[in-house]
């Protein structure tokens, strides 16, 4: 098993997820990714590797009464999160907890499948494209985003822990930047026999709350809630301190901002 598939969060933590991580670093790609699909009225899509709906929810705005979306996460917490949320106007959300690798979904049934920031943690990439291909319908279409780098806030964020925590603790909260490069997603696309496949980078100046309002609530949400828990009040203080200093040349008025980029592939699906 390699450290991303470690990738899981419990007890409260979706709760934080949907409050820090998805309102302010994941919900903000959201729109751009239903956009790349071209996401039109009256289609079927599935948002693969959901976590609490972001994707799922503007995607049932897209595709209206007459449309569906499924979201389907392997997390109870983040689809029970999903489901509390207030669904928006559209097209009927359904919530499956189940895994990418083995929806159980019925073939041909969609014809868009996305999923933001999920592939880097599948453990078998391969099966999980398979499944992709299965699930659409021939021609169907599947926009899939990874992040680029690991970022400036993570980056960050991973020193703090590395100095003050460990590097065990750090390196699964880094875990979630460890994404195929935009090459191997190609690659993982073309061996699945996907249709004109293509790869984009998307860029966007990210704004996060100061460090200091920030960097704890979100490590609630991730892992490695549960080692920041039981840190000491002293240790806390010096993991936001440092993301502080170290981001200080972001600030921008009470927020911090800054470039951040993504790999966006697209392909159809071929499978008749
Ligand atoms: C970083 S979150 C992204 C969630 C969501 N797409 C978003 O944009 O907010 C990654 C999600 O992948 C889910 N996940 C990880 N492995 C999975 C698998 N094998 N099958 C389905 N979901 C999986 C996790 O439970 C988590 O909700």
């Amino acid at each position: 098993m390699t450290r991303n598939e470690q990738w899981h969060i419990e007890g409260n933590a979706a709760e934080l997820y949907e409050r820090y991580a998805a309102r302010y670093i994941l919900g903000p790609w959201a729109s751009g990714l239903i956009a790349i699909a071209g996401v039109r009225a009256g289609e079927r899509v599935l948002d693969l590797a959901c976590g609490t709906g972001a994707v799922a929810r503007l995607a049932a705005k897209e595709v209206g009464a007459s449309g569906r979306v499924t979201g389907l996460d392997l997390n109870a917490g983040m689809l029970s999160v999903a489901r509390s949320l207030p669904a928006p106007s559209g097209g009927p959300l359904e919530w499956v907890e189940r895994s990418a690798l083995d929806t159980g979904l019925q073939s041909h049934s969609f014809d868009v499948v996305l999923c933001q920031q999920g592939v880097q943690f599948f453990p078998d990439k391969p099966a999980a494209l398979r499944e992709i291909q299965r699930v659409l319908v021939p021609g169907g279409r599947v926009a899939v985003s990874v992040w680029r780098s690991s970022g400036i806030y993570n980056s960050a964020v991973g020193d703090a822990l590395r100095q003050h925590v460990g590097a065990e603790i750090a390196s699964r909260f880094c875990a979630s930047r460890d994404a195929p490069t935009g090459d191997e997603l190609t690659a993982l696309f073309v061996d699945a026999g996907f249709a004109a496949v293509k790869l984009r980078v998307e860029r966007m100046i990210v704004r996060l709350p100061l460090p200091e309002d920030f960097v704890l609530g979100h490590l609630a949400a991730t892992p490695v809630a549960s080692n920041i828990r039981a840190l000491d009040s002293v240790t806390r203080a010096a993991v936001s301190d440092h993301v502080t200093r170290e981001l200080a040349r972001y600030i921008d008025g009470d927020a911090i901002a800054f470039p951040e980029e993504i790999n966006v592939v697209t392909g159809r699906g071929g499978v008749a």
